[in-house]
């Protein structure tokens, strides 16, 4: 059946984010969100067809105005849906044995290196069938669904193995398939060495470049390659030579950068040219300059620090060197065990030291940069998907102020409302 037209009136402040579809957005640009009072927004096929003052819109859609469901937005705020552009969506199990552990005093690192960490969700990940996998995951897209998140990036990296790595990207592809949400896949077989493979992790190495990577791209499994170069894990010589093997696949280069210590993962991301750079917590200032020269989106991931109890990037810094920075929750079920990307907006103001309006420029238009989709989401604008969120707050300095309450309204997907 089709769908009736939508027609969003009357909204307090629309924040439209227009003009940024092309590149993201960068310093003085991430504080102008392009906001229209009484805004409203016609959607029609799942693609936002006008956006502008209610007075315009009401002139040219008068005469439809009987076919369309109408939605009153008066006094509320109206956003292009979230994008969040690192998650670790997929994976089983739980940890929050470690979070005794970690409250007395052992360290991330400490706990992986003893088999737990990463390594855990790994067992249990491989443990379970798709169908178990699927059930986990699709409850946690829900729950982003709630909090207004309308596009996920999904990473692999707990199966660790090829057939492990595959069963957990078709999980990814089965969920955009059947949830509304959009699922993002990026193979992430470097997330950790495979403890068997602790004595020769070049073997390990050598299995992603030249097994796991060319089945993931010749099965069309994944548009990214992510790969987490740290001290102790991969080295950024390995992680150079896991992003080059995947763009001769045609996959773009993500990296897990500069999370601990300082150790070239930025300089490694503007060199490669990778798409995203995540994480940047001990990001030098050379390799800040070099990503804001090769344009590479600093994705910031606050709540892991926060959950970590970590020293936070330096989201100023990178936003005032010219870095376009984007804000994701980095869910995974150890170092950033949430779906709350309006929490991360309300860490970003509070300890990276960012604007409202930067906050909502780098979980919208920028997010969607960090994955490749700027041209399509990320913005309210004429021709791209129609994904919107109502909030009920009257701007959008109340929705990172009011902290930690869910404001989401009504949830807008493709044209079609899921959530009101
Ligand atoms: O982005 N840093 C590496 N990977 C994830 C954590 C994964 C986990 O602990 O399970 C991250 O923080
Ligand atoms: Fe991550």
């Amino acid at each position: 059946m089709q769908q009736k037209p939508l027609f969003v009136r009357h909204a307090g402040q629309l924040v439209t984010l227009k003009g940024s579809s092309s590149s993201p957005l960068r310093k003085q640009t991430m504080n102008e969100l392009k906001i229209i009072e009484d805004g409203s927004v016609w959607l029609e096929d799942g693609v936002i067809q006008k956006v502008g003052t209610d007075e315009e819109l009401i002139r040219l859609y008068q005469s439809r105005l009987q076919e369309a469901t109408v939605i009153d937005a008066t006094g509320k705020l109206v956003t292009p849906g979230l994008v969040d552009p690192h998650t670790h969506l997929v994976y089983a199990g739980s940890r929050e044995n470690e979070f005794g552990m970690r409250l007395q005093g052992a360290t991330y690192m400490e706990i992986m290196n003893a088999g737990g960490g990463i390594h855990a969700t790994t067992t249990a990940t491989q443990q379970a069938d798709s169908q178990q996998l699927f059930a986990e995951s699709k409850r946690r897209l829900d729950q982003f669904l709630q909090y207004g998140v309308t596009t996920v990036e999904a990473k692999s990296g707990y199966g660790l193995s090829l057939e492990h790595e595959i069963k957990q990207l078709e999980v990814a592809q089965q969920l955009n398939e059947k949830h509304d949400v959009d699922v993002v896949s990026t193979f992430m077989g470097a997330h950790a060495v495979p403890v068997p493979y602790k004595e020769n992790p070049e073997k390990y190495v050598d299995e992603v470049i030249h097994e796991m990577i060319p089945e993931v791209a010749r099965r069309g499994l994944a548009e990214f390659n992510d790969v987490f170069c740290e001290r102790g894990v991969f080295t950024p010589e390995q992680s150079r030579r896991i992003l080059e093997a995947g763009l001769q696949y045609g996959l773009h280069p993500k990296i897990h950068a500069d999370e601990i210590e300082p150790y070239g993962g930025a300089e490694l991301a503007a060199s490669v040219g990778c798409v995203s750079a995540d994480h940047l917590l001990r990001a030098s200032e050379q390799g800040i300059e070099a990503m804001a020269d090769r344009g590479v989106v600093g994705v910031l991931l606050p709540g892991t620090a926060f959950f970590l109890m970590a020293e936070m990037a330096s989201g100023r810094k990178m936003i005032d060197a010219g870095v376009p920075v984007a804000l994701s929750t980095d869910c995974n079920p150890g170092s950033s065990p949430t779906v709350s990307l309006p929490l991360i907006m309300n860490l970003g103001c509070l300890k990276l030291g960012m604007t409202p309006a930067e906050v909502l420029a780098a979980v919208t238009i920028n997010a969607a940069h960090a994955i490749r989709r700027g041209h399509v989401i990320g913005s309210i604008e004429e021709g791209k998907a129609a994904d919107l969120i109502i909030f009920d707050v009257p701007n959008y300095k109340s929705l990172v102020y009011y902290y930690g309450i869910n404001h989401v309204h009504t949830v807008i997907k493709r044209g079609k409302v899921l959530i009101q």
